[in-house]
């Protein structure tokens, strides 16, 4: 099945950094970061498929915020969105990603102008300033 909808999370610590996740696979994406998230399963809503794919990724308990605007197009039938969220219990460890990495605006976009970020998630760099920057 190719339709539906990934999900992925841009989870905001206490003093207001952002959470990235390096990518281990497949190998053109590997060492770039990105929102972590996953694909939402039929019968989930958005905000469950949010917290089950940050639990099994991260190992986090997450409570889930308002969306980001931009969606991304990932293939006909299959949209990416973003939702804002907080730790609420755990501390995020690495199972499928290489490193973790909490930012901040300056650090966001340094990473962004050098081509480190997956290129779908570029999308989000706008809001995800913006939030840095409040
Ligand atoms: O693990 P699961 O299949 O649920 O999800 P995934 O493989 O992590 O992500 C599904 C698709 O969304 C893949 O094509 C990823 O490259 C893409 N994705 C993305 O472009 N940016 C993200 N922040 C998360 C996923």
């Amino acid at each position: 099945m190719s339709g539906g909808t990934v999900v992925a999370g841009a989870i905001y610590a206490d003093d207001g950094r952002l959470l990235l996740a390096q990518r281990a696979y497949p190998p053109e994406l590997a060492g770039l970061w990105e929102l972590p998230g996953g694909k939402v399963e039929p019968g989930e809503t958005l905000d469950q498929a949010l917290v089950r794919e940050l639990c099994e990724e991260l190992n986090v308990d997450v409570r889930v915020g308002v969306r980001l605007e931009a969606s991304v197009r990932l293939k006909p039938g299959l949209d990416m969105v973003a939702v804002r969220a907080r730790i609420v219990a755990g501390i995020p460890d690495t199972t499928e990603h290489l490193d973790l990495r909490w930012v901040d605006a300056d650090m966001l976009n340094a990473m962004d102008l050098r081509g480190e970020i997956v290129p779908n998630d570029r999308a989000w760099i706008p809001e995800l300033l913006a939030d840095l920057r409040e």
